[in-house]
């Protein structure tokens, strides 16, 4: 089809997937295959700006792949930053068409200067920059709708606002403005504590991995706090209802109406809530679990098709920056 619109979406190799990931973002990222051209990148040049281990930067960009691809991405819309170094290049080229102040401004540069300040006091240029690096990303591949969440938006923002700038400079209506593609997405909480969202960085209780093994993910389930002392009467606390939102997002509708018009008849179990929540993210899982399995038997496959989809996408990305390069008077000569 001619008229499908481009989506693009990047997402950090640390770490684990785990359901605040995939129900959040990623899923919904299988989604949007149906409907557009995807690109989706797993961003190891971004992964860098945080003091990192390069012996481990490897394997978790390997990792997340076989992660992303169990989950449904397909291959040919998936590739790796640093295969097609022409982000990079073309970062540096946008970096003078957006100014000092104007980056500075970023909340993520100061939340995560703050983090790393408390960690070993070492913040890195290159974290200042990471927004014109998304700005690449994003522009590279003239996508009109970029799947994020709100605390992306000031990074679109700045995105459009270099490409206006670049436009103007050259004279030519040259770069799409990216849109924001807000989806509702269920937000996930920590089960463990439901204050905070499930996240990696909160310690080891906080996330459940999507590839978690069934014994262990049932008994973070069973564990899951329902009731912290602080609610509202009359209204439902915040692990009671991350649990069905959970259950929801596994697609588990039926059993979350029963579970739902028990609760407002005031019988419900919670350890049945959590029964079926556990049985819907272990059902789930078991699919995933399956199919990463078969991937990493043949892991070596695996790594050829990406580093194909990720030349063919490079392709792409090479012609941006040459039309770039030629509007913005820099020489464009093949060795
Ligand atoms: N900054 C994004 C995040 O923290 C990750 C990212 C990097 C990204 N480049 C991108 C997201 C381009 C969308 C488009 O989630």
């Amino acid at each position: 089809m001619e008229d499908r619109k481009t989506v693009l979406s990047c997402i950090q190799p640390t770490g684990h997937m785990h359901f605040g990931n995939y129900f959040g973002a990623v899923k919904n990222w299988v989604d949007l295959q149906e409907k557009y051209d995807c690109f989706y990148g797993v961003v190891d040049y971004h992964a860098m700006t945080m003091p990192y281990d390069p012996k481990k930067l490897r394997n978790n960009t390997w990792e997340l792949i076989v992660n992303l691809l169990a989950v449904g991405i397909e291959p040919k819309n998936l590739f790796v930053q640093s295969l097609v170094p022409e982000h990079a290049e073309l970062c540096w080229i946008l970096n003078n068409f957006c100014s000092f102040g104007q980056v500075s401004r970023m909340t993520q540069f100061k939340d995560k200067s703050a983090q790393s300040t408390d960690k070993d006091n070492f913040i890195s240029a290159g974290l200042f920059d990471y927004p014109v690096l998304q700005s690449a990303d994003i522009l590279i591949y003239r996508a009109d709708y970029v799947p994020v969440g709100k605390d992306q938006e000031q990074h679109l923002e700045l995105t459009r606002n270099i490409a206006q700038r670049f436009n103007n400079q050259v004279g030519k209506d040259y770069f799409v403005l990216p849109e924001t593609l807000f989806t509702e997405t269920p937000k996930i909480r920590s089960t463990a504590d439901p204050a905070r969202k499930m996240s990696k960085s909160a310690g080891e209780k906080h996330y459940i991995n999507v590839f978690e093994d069934e014994k262990r993910m049932r008994k973070q389930i069973r564990s899951a706090v329902t009731d912290a002392g602080d609610t509202v009467e009359g209204e439902m606390s915040a692990g009671v209802d991350n649990l069905f939102e959970l259950l929801k997002a596994a697609g588990k509708q039926d059993a979350h109406k029963s579970l739902m018009d028990d609760y407002h008849a005031g019988a419900l179990k919670y350890v049945s809530l959590k029964d079926a929540v556990a049985d819907a993210l272990v059902e789930m899982s078991a699919g995933f679990k399956e199919r990463k399995a078969e991937l990493n038997a043949n892991k070596k496959d695996v790594k050829n098709q990406i580093k194909a989809s990720s030349y063919e996408i490079r392709k792409r990305a090479q012609q941006t920056v040459k039309e770039v390069k030629e509007l913005a008077g820099l020489l464009n000569v093949r060795f």
